[in-house]
């Protein structure tokens, strides 16, 4: 058996992490005797610049008959923040509707975290973003004072939407933003957000600001309501998101499964991370159950390491082991995550985030032996 695995390695230190990324999975693959084959795309910053392209529609084309894609980081700051961001990261998102952005925040034994009094019984739930809509869909512009107006679509596998807004301002200027959500595209992440919480701790917990974006969040949280109305044996919570920061610090152990729309679902996930022992060690999955899911840290490119072979890349290979349990090899999975934690247990050869002076290979390397090794 052999998986074809089309890998992005991307920018910054993107191309190290998947490096080792690559060894760990590789190993495991070997030990549970199947193969994968990986093939490279290399778009990103060195791309565009060579070409002026993003991602073409051949590529999305080409890729779409993958079930997963292995993604390092996407960013460079030699190309405007947004342009690469949106038009590869958040273009791949949008084009293999990837709805579920599925974040762990779990803390291993032998990390520390800036949390007093909490250890790894405390810190271990998983953030379910929204990653299709809200805020992220790119329905914005600028106008300038007097009458313009701007057309928007909005082309989808789900639904298709078209805006046309007239705006007639006396402003200097004005820079404005529309956020969405659908019923459908809200009710999908949320179902799979009860699935998840059913098959753990039977709790889920929405994230919202319902109580000021009514129109949108308030929409959020009555197909919450509904959906909840299928899963009785779930408890639920909602939380305003300003209050959750607050909660993630204070009691993490209230957590079992979160759900956010899509921005607010960013901005916990950072914070997530850190309770979790830093961006270095917080993977991430953008998932279609049905279609193409991509794999990826939920760090960025890191510009100021790149190539200097400093960087840690557990999140890289946590990632990988979310890839291997999607491809249903849940063993080979369970035996990369037993290595990260090994080789966080032992302490010994880490990274400079987490204290040590090893290198992103030597850390790969490790991981690698340690799961030949188990
Ligand atoms: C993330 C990142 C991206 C996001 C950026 C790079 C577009 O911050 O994956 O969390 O906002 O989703
Ligand atoms: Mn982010």
């Amino acid at each position: 058996m052999k998986y074809k695995v089309p890998v992005i390695p991307g920018d910054g230190i993107g191309p190290e992490i998947i490096a080792e990324g690559e060894k760990v999975l590789e190993a495991a693959a070997e030990k549970h005797g199947f193969g994968i084959e990986w093939t490279e795309y290399l778009l990103g910053a060195e791309h565009y610049l060579k070409t002026g392209e993003l991602v073409s529609e051949e590529t999305l084309k080409e890729l779409s008959a993958y079930q997963a894609i292995y993604l390092g980081a996407i960013g460079d700051p030699r190309v405007k923040p947004g342009i690469l961001e949106k038009g590869v990261l958040l273009a791949m998102r949008f084009y293999f509707d990837q709805y579920i952005n599925l974040r762990p925040v779990k803390l291993l034994e032998g990390v520390w975290t800036p949390l007093k009094d909490k250890g790894p019984a405390e810190i271990d739930f998983v953030v379910v973003r929204e990653n299709t809509e809200d805020l992220y869909m790119g329905l914005g512009g600028r106008a300038s004072s007097g009458h313009s107006r701007k057309e928007f679509e909005v082309v989808r596998a789900l639904y298709k939407v078209k805006f046309g807004l007239d705006v007639d301002s006396d402003s200097d200027e004005i820079g404005y933003q529309l956020g969405m959500v659908s019923r459908e595209g809200t009710e999908r992440v949320i179902k799979y957000a009860f699935d998840l919480a059913m098959a753990r701790d039977k709790h889920l917990s929405s994230v919202d600001k319902a109580n000021v974006l009514s129109d949108i969040y308030g929409f959020w949280r009555e197909i919450f309501e509904e959906v909840s109305s299928n899963y009785p044996q779930v408890k639920t919570d909602f939380n305003f998101v300003d209050a959750i920061t607050m909660w993630f610090v204070k009691n993490p152990e209230w957590f079992d499964v979160v759900v956010a729309p899509n921005m607010f679902g960013d901005i916990i996930t950072d914070l997530g991370a850190m309770i979790q022992g830093g961006l270095g060690l917080a993977p991430g999955a953008n998932l279609n159950p049905q279609g193409t899911s991509m794999f990826e840290p939920i760090h960025g490119s890191a510009p100021k390491y790149k190539g200097m072979n400093k960087i840690n890349p557990i999140a890289t290979i946590w990632s990988g082991a979310l890839l291997l349990e999607h491809l249903g090899q849940r063993d080979a999975a369970r035996d990369v995550v037993l290595a990260i934690e090994q080789n966080l247990r032992e302490g010994k050869v880490r990274t400079y985030d987490l204290g040590g002076s090893s290198t992103t290979s030597e850390v790969g390397d490790d991981i690698a032996r340690l799961v030949r090794s188990l």
